[in-house]
């Protein structure tokens, strides 16, 4: 089983931006903390990140293109604006999980809209990095469930 995390702006600035919210682990000891918990599985995961829109498109287009199975994508921002990912992740049709590090509801008001929730099979938010492994667990549930 194929899997892609794909994360937008600012999740590789984990460790230096606001430590208060996101922690003080970096982007690096995370991705490695994911990539190890599933070292021993039969769950290939690759893990990519983006500060750009359109190129976070060409992402998931590519990953329609070479089959994976499913989509865990932080979004960032772009979370709460990005009618084109929306339509990116409907578009590919490839089961995607939507993950948040913090817990968006308890944060500003413009948090609470997620544009690119809709077109993902769940949202998981306010477990730190554990968010992905849930999203991840969650994925292949589903994945063999169909
Ligand atoms: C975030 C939440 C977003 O609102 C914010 O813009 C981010 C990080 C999170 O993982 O908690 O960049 O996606």
């Amino acid at each position: 089983m194929k899997i892609l995390i794909l994360n937008g702006p600012n999740i590789n600035f984990l460790g230096i931006r606001e430590k208060e919210i996101y922690g003080k682990e970096t982007y690096e000891s995370m991705c490695n903390y994911i990539l190890n918990t599933f070292e021993e599985t039969d769950v290939e995961i690759d893990i990519l990140q983006s500060n750009i829109e359109g190129e976070m498109i060409n992402i998931l287009q590519k990953a329609y293109f070479e089959k994976y199975d499913g989509i865990v994508i932080n979004p960032g921002a772009y979370t709460h604006t990005s009618i084109a990912l929306f339509d990116a992740i409907k578009s590919i049709e490839i089961p995607t999980v939507e993950v948040h590090l913090s817990n968006v509801h308890q944060r500003e008001e413009f948090r609470h809209k997620s544009f690119t929730a809709p077109a993902c099979i769940g949202q998981v938010c306010g477990f730190g990095k554990e968010g992905y492994i849930l999203a991840i667990e969650g994925l292949i549930v589903h994945i063999k469930d169909k």
